[in-house]
């Protein structure tokens, strides 16, 4: 059954200290919902809580703190048990925890690589497998996934990060149909570049993508609030031009997509060697 409204909701979010999982914690505790940030900083958790506080001070929902790894299964199951103390439910899972690093694939190192999957794949999958035998019983929930464009495209430098993205839109996608009938949605989003602390990262991989932010996190957290209550399975958001136009041409002609995009990398990197 989708979710009416978000009062006495019990909302778990990971990477809940920053970004779009702050973002969205934010504005789902000033729709009187119980928040149980996750993240693995535990500072940040500590600025993120009182942030919220302050953000809407005369809201009553809880708002609980848990440091966890989301790579690690029994940390993730200790998540999942507190979120069951507020109130014995849990009504929404946000999985935002993720990192994106870039590169050309020849300089990522299989530990890299594996960590990265490890994060933003595996940790949507544990909190998955942790939160669904109570959202069975109660015959209700809602999952939301943060995936990116990056998971419906193909972005050069990101080949990595495609994969873990790739991965959590697959998951979901098969997820929602194994959940047919069950009263469990979930809602997989497909952000362009937002403006958080991720695309300021200062190495040399991701000076050289290209970054241009069009959406804040507040945007994209109000975007996810609204398509929860609509029980939307795709929340694609994509305001650059070039983004939105390769988005429709992959639908069409995923091999002409490839293609136009491979061939602008290729320019590009043409005109800063000067060759
Ligand atoms: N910023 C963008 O342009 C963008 C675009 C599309 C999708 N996304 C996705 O949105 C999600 C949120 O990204 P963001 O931009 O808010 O980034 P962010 O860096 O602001 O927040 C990510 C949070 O995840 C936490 N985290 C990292 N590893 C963790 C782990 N092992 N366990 C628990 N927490 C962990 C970090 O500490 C951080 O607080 C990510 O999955 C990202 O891939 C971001």
């Amino acid at each position: 059954m989708t979710l009416k409204n978000f009062n006495e909701a019990v909302a778990v979010i990971t990477g809940g200290a920053s970004g779009i999982g702050l973002a969205t914690a934010k504005a789902l505790r000033t729709q009187g919902a119980h928040v149980v940030l996750a993240d693995i900083n535990s500072n940040g958790l500590r600025q993120a809580e009182q942030q919220i506080r302050e953000y809407a001070p005369s809201q009553k929902g809880q708002i609980v703190t848990v440091m966890t790894d989301v790579t690690n299964e029994s940390q993730v199951n200790a998540l999942m048990q507190r979120a069951l103390e507020i109130s014995g439910r849990t009504d929404l899972v946000v999985t935002s925890a993720g990192v994106g690093h870039g590169g050309t694939i020849d300089l990522f190192s299989g530990a890299e690589m594996q960590s990265m999957m490890n994060i933003n794949f595996m940790g949507t999958y544990h909190c998955v497998r942790s939160a669904l035998p109570a959202m069975r019983r109660q015959q209700r929930g809602h999952f939301v996934f943060l995936s990116s464009v990056a998971g419906k495209l193909a972005s050069p430098l990101l080949s990595g990060y495609c994969a873990t993205k790739w991965a959590v839109r697959g998951f979901s996608s098969a997820l929602r149909a194994e959940l047919y009938g069950t009263g469990i949605g979930a809602t997989t989003v497909y952000p362009a570049w937002v403006d958080t602390p991720m695309i300021h990262q200062e190495t040399e991989a991701m000076q050289s993508l290209n970054i241009v932010a069009m959406l804040t996190p507040e945007q994209v957290a109000n975007e996810i609030l609204n398509a929860v209550l609509e029980d939307r399975s795709d929340l694609t958001l994509a305001p650059n031009p070039d983004i939105a136009l390769i988005i429709q041409i992959m639908k069409d002609n995923p091999d002409k997509a490839e293609q136009l995009v491979g061939e602008s990398y290729m320019r590009r990197g043409q005109q800063q060697t000067g060759h």
